[in-house]
C-alpha cells in the first residue's frame, strides 16, 4: 500500500491578476500577427515549460532526484525565466522530513495548488507574447539573483508594449511605447533573463556580461531576430489607415531554427611543413557556445590514406563542471568549474596538427552539441534534436 502524504510545503505567490482569456494566448495574436506568431513557434523561447522541452525536464528530474526534491520544486524556481509569469513563485519544504519519508519508502505528492499554476495555458506557452509585451517597467535591479520576473514590472494585461505610440486606431488590444523596446534600449529586454545569474558561486549564464565586454555596437536582435523592414504591423487584418513602420521577424535564431551557427566562427586552414593548422576567430560579441553550461563544440579532424584513417583528433570546447562527488554536472548543482576553454569575444584559437606519414586526404568537421556526450547518459537523454550534430564547418582537403 501506497503512503501519499503532503508535507510542510510553504508556498508564495504573487497575484498578477488574471490575464483575460483575449490575451492569454499567443494563438489569438495570430489573427493578425501571423508572421510573428509562426516565427515564434519555430523557437525554444516557446518552448522553455517543463511539458514542451525534453532536455529541460530531464535536467530538471536529474537535479531533483540527486537532492530530494520534487521535479516541480525546481519547475517553480527556474521557472523565474523559464517561466516568469507563473503564479506560485517558491515551494519551500523541510529537506530533512522529505528525506526520512525517502528512507521510509513514502510517497508523497506536491498540492494540486502547484500543479495548477504550472498547467495554466499561459504558463505552458514559456517566453510568449504577452511575457516581452506586457513588460511595463524594467527594474533594473543590480543584485545579480533578482532576474526573470523580479525584474519586471508587467502592465494591465490588455495592454500591448511595444516600440510605438498609441495609435489613433481602435484595436483589439491597446498600446503602449516602452521605451525599453527603442532600438537604442532594446537589449535591456533581453538582458532581464540573459545577462547573468549567479547561485551557490558558478554563473548559470553570462551572455550579457560576455557581451556588455565585447564593446559590440550590434544589439542582440539585430542578429538573433531579424533584419529591420518597413511595412503594416498587422496585415491580416482589412485596416486602410494602417501605416507602415519599421518592424523585425521574430525568430529568435539560434542552432535548432536557423544558420546561425555558420556565422559564429571565421575558419581558415593551411598546409606547411608537415603541418596542418586550424585558425578559428570568435567573430561572435558574446562567448562561443554561451549560454546554458551542457553546450560544447567539437573539432574532429581525420587524416586519411585513400578511404583508410590514419588518425583522428578530436577536441572538445566547452565547460566542465563537477559536483561534490566529482561527477560531471551542469552549473545549477555544481561544486567545480574544472575548466572553461570556450571562444571569448574576438579570441583566435590556433590548432597545430602533424601530418601522419604518407596520409593523402584530411577530413575536419567542425559542429556544436546543445548537449555534450558526456552528460548524455548521466542526463538520460534520448530526444534526437539533443543528440544531432549542427554543422558549423566542414572541409576536405587533398594533401
Ligand atoms: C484584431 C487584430 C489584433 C489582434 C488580435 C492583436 N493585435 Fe496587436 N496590433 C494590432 C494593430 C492594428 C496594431 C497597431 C498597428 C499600428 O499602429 O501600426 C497592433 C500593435 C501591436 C503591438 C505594438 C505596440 C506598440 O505600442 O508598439 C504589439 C506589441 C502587439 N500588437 C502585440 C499583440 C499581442 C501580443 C497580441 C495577442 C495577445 C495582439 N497584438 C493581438 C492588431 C491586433
Ligand atoms: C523572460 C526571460 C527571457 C527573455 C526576456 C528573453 N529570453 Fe531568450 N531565452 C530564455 C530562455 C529560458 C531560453 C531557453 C528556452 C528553452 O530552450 O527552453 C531562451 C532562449 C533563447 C535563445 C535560443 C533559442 C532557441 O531556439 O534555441 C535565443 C537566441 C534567445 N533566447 C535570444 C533572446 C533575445 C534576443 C532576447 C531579447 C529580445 C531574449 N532572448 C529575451 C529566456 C528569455
Ligand atoms: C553579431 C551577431 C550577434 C549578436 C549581436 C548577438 N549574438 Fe547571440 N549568437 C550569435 C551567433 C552567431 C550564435 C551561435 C554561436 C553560439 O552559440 O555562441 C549565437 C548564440 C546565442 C545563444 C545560444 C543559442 C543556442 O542555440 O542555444 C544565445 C542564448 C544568444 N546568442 C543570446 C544573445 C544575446 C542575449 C545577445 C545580446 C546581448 C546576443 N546573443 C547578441 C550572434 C550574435
Ligand atoms: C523575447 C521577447 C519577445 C517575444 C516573446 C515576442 N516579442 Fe514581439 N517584439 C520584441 C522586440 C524586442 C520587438 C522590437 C523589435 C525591434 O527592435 O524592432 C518586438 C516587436 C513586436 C511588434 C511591433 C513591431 C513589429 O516588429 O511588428 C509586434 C506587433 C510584436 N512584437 C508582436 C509579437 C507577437 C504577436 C508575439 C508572440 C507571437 C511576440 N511579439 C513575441 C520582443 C518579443
Ligand atoms: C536567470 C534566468 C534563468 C534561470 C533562473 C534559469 N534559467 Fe535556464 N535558461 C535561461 C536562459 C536565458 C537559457 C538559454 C541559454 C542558452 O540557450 O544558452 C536557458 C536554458 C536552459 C536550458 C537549455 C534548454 C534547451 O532547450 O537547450 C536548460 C536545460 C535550463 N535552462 C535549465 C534550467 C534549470 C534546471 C534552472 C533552475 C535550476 C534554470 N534553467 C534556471 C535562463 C534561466
Amino acid at each position: 500500500m501506497k503512503y501519499f502524504i503532503v508535507i510542510g510545503f510553504f508556498i508564495s505567490s504573487l497575484l498578477f491578476g488574471k490575464i483575460p482569456d483575449k490575451y492569454a494566448v499567443s494563438k489569438n495574436c495570430a489573427v493578425c500577427h501571423l508572421q510573428k506568431a509562426k516565427d515564434w513557434r519555430t523557437t525554444w523561447h516557446s518552448r522553455s515549460h517543463i511539458s514542451k522541452n525534453p532536455l529541460y525536464k530531464k535536467v530538471l528530474d536529474f537535479l531533483s532526484h540527486k537532492h530530494a526534491k520534487f521535479t516541480q520544486q525546481y519547475a517553480v524556481s527556474c521557472g523565474q525565466c523559464h517561466n516568469p509569469r507563473m503564479e506560485i513563485k517558491s515551494v519551500n519544504d523541510n529537506d530533512q522530513s522529505l528525506e526520512y519519508a525517502k528512507l521510509l519508502g513514502i510517497h508523497m505528492k506536491v498540492t494540486d495548488k502547484v500543479n495548477e499554476a504550472l498547467e495554466n495555458k499561459t504558463v505552458k506557452e514559456g517566453i510568449s507574447c504577452i511575457v516581452c509585451h506586457n513588460i511595463k517597467k524594467i527594474k533594473n535591479i543590480k543584485n545579480i539573483n533578482d532576474r526573470g520576473y523580479k525584474d519586471i514590472i508587467f502592465g494591465p494585461p490588455n495592454v500591448m508594449v511595444g516600440p510605438f505610440k498609441e495609435s489613433n486606431r481602435p484595436v483589439y488590444h491597446k498600446m503602449m511605447q516602452g521605451s525599453h523596446f527603442l532600438h537604442k534600449n532594446v537589449n535591456k529586454i533581453c538582458f532581464i533573463c540573459h545577462y547573468e545569474y549567479k547561485k551557490n558561486g558558478h554563473f548559470y549564464y553570462k551572455t550579457g556580461m560576455e557581451y556588455k565586454k565585447s564593446k559590440s555596437n550590434k544589439k542582440c536582435v539585430d542578429c538573433h531576430m531579424g533584419k529591420p523592414k518597413v511595412e503594416i504591423v498587422a496585415p491580416n487584418i482589412n485596416n486602410k489607415s494602417a501605416v507602415a513602420r519599421v518592424t523585425r521577424r521574430h525568430l529568435f535564431k539560434a542552432a535548432r531554427n536557423s544558420d546561425i551557427l555558420k556565422h559564429s566562427l571565421k575558419i581558415s586552414t593551411s598546409v606547411n611543413n608537415g603541418i596542418l593548422s586550424l585558425k578559428l576567430i570568435n567573430i561572435t560579441p558574446h562567448n562561443v557556445p554561451t549560454g546554458f553550461s551542457g553546450r560544447s563544440i567539437v573539432i574532429a579532424v581525420q587524416f586519411k590514406k585513400s578511404k583508410k584513417i590514419l588518425k583522428k583528433y578530436i577536441k572538445e570546447i566547452t565547460m566542465k563542471y563537477i559536483d561534490q562527488n566529482n561527477n560531471e554536472t551542469l552549473s545549477y548543482d555544481a561544486d567545480k568549474l574544472v575548466f572553461d576553454n570556450r571562444f571569448k569575444p574576438n579570441e583566435t584559437k590556433i590548432f597545430n596538427f602533424s601530418i601522419p606519414s604518407g596520409s593523402n586526404d584530411v577530413v575536419i568537421n567542425i559542429y556544436y552539441r546543445l548537449i555534450k556526450k558526456s552528460l548524455v547518459s548521466p542526463l538520460k537523454i534520448k530526444d534526437p534534436i539533443f543528440l544531432k550534430k549542427y554543422p558549423i564547418y566542414y572541409k576536405d582537403i587533398n594533401l
